[in-house]
């Protein structure tokens, strides 16, 4: 396709669109796709087109600054990559590529526990700010030892996603027969032509793939033999004791994903956790589980301003980002996005997809009149459909504090 998809993706659903051509089908539904019906990954889109904008223009804003600080870092814009396994699937080398190019833009990548690379490997790359995501095991000890790598290794933050304690049933995958390695009958090849690319860029690979963090020095297990541990590997009896553990051991910012009830998020806080990501693993997990901007003002309000909210599930435009920061929001992961983006060109993909957010982020502002990130807030909103909307509790929107927390 050599350059001519730069032209063609004009925006992260052209993204899509020429990711699906460019992998076979059963890897791209195992990124594109999400538990069940799928109906929280719909809801987790549609929930931003029910936000309709208020604009002011005359503040005329001749320039945005969309940069936001977070963690004690300075990003030039508030969206970071989120964490998705296998990223190595998509595109040789795919997590340290994409962290390349989070880092050229100026924001945070954050690396899976379910990577090909190893969390050492990324870290060789310089790329930071690199947030690195675990999960409650239960084997404890291996919870420690990947956190113990991950302070050894220099990254700057910790994930602990809490809404992958079981496995979700993901159906396109059984459907499918998604496996790992990938497996194609001379039929599948015969019927792969315009994935041909693909193939020859990962059939070399194919060797390589793994979970990288889970494979023990001088153990020579297969994908498949560690994917199929990972559901043994997962306990769905971790409570608050856990993050109180990983508070004790982990010295730095200490952020939950997956948190969608307001009750834990305050909890959340009360353990001194230091940032939360309302998620709901992009409708992979619980099918049925709320829209995350539904659930965004509930959680807001209950962390009251005292650490930084974010938000991931959805978010396909820059107008999605900006909605989501009027509702209290300080910042956005994207998941497929980005996976889209590494598919179609590696580290440039990526960039592009960040560029693209950027370039939206930067017209919605402007067209709404907000000069800074601060300057967004629910004043800038109509009062959506939605019930839990805190917008029709302000009064006017001279009373609104528009003072953020990072
Ligand atoms: C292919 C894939 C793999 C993922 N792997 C992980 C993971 O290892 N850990 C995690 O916390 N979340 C994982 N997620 C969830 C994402 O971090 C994120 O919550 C979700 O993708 C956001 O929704 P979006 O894809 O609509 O942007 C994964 C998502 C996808 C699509």
């Amino acid at each position: 396709m050599a350059e001519r998809w730069r032209r063609r993706a004009y925006n992260v659903a052209a993204m899509r669109a020429l990711a699906r051509a460019v992998l076979p089908r059963p890897v791209f539904d195992f990124a594109d796709g999400a538990a069940e019906d799928e109906s929280s990954l719909r809801a987790n889109e549609a929930a931003f087109d029910d936000v309709s904008f208020l604009p002011m223009p005359l503040n005329g804003p001749a320039a945005r600054d969309m940069s936001v600080d977070l963690f004690g870092e300075r990003l030039s814009i508030p969206v970071l990559i989120g964490p998705t396994g296998l990223g190595g699937l998509f595109w040789p080398d795919g997590e340290r590529e994409a962290a390349r190019a989070a880092a050229a833009a100026g924001t945070a990548y954050c690396l899976s526990h379910g990577s090909v690379c190893t969390l050492e490997q990324l870290a060789e790359t310089g790329a930071a700010p690199r947030w690195m995501q675990v999960f409650v095991y239960r084997d404890r000890a291996f919870t420690r030892e990947l956190t113990e790598r991950a302070q050894a290794a220099g990254y700057d933050a910790l994930v602990l996603t809490i809404d992958n304690q079981l496995l979700g049933n993901r159906e396109r995958d059984v459907r499918n027969g998604f496996a790992i390695p990938p497996r194609f009958s001379p039929l599948d090849l015969a019927r792969m032509a315009t994935k041909l690319p693909w193939l020859l860029r990962m059939r070399p690979e194919f060797s390589r793939l793994t979970f990288g963090n889970y494979v023990r020095p001088g153990a020579n297990e297969s994908l498949a033999t560690l994917a199929g541990r990972m559901s043994q590997l997962l306990d769905p009896a971790m409570n608050w004791a856990d993050v109180d553990e990983i508070r004790r051991l982990w010295r730095g910012p200490l952020i939950l994903k997956g948190i969608l009830h307001p009750a834990e998020a305050a909890h959340a806080v009360a353990c001194g956790v230091d940032g939360v990501i309302v998620s709901n693993h992009g409708g992979r997990q619980l099918d049925g589980a709320a829209a995350t901007l539904a659930a965004l003002p509930g959680v807001v309000e209950a962390v009251a301003g005292r650490i930084p909210v974010l938000l991931d599930g959805g978010v396909r435009r820059g107008a999605d980002v900006v909605r989501a920061l009027c509702l209290g929001a300080s910042a956005c992961l994207i998941g497929r996005p980005q996976l889209w983006g590494v598919a179609v060109a590696g580290q440039a993909g990526v960039a592009h997809v960040l560029d693209i957010f950027r370039r939206e982020i930067d017209r919605t502002m402007g067209l709404c009149g907000a000069a800074r990130i601060a300057d967004l807030g629910p004043h800038l909103l109509l009062s959506p459909r939605g019930p839990q909307c805190p917008i029709s509790r302000s009064s006017t929107p001279m009373s609104i504090s528009m003072t953020r927390s990072a």
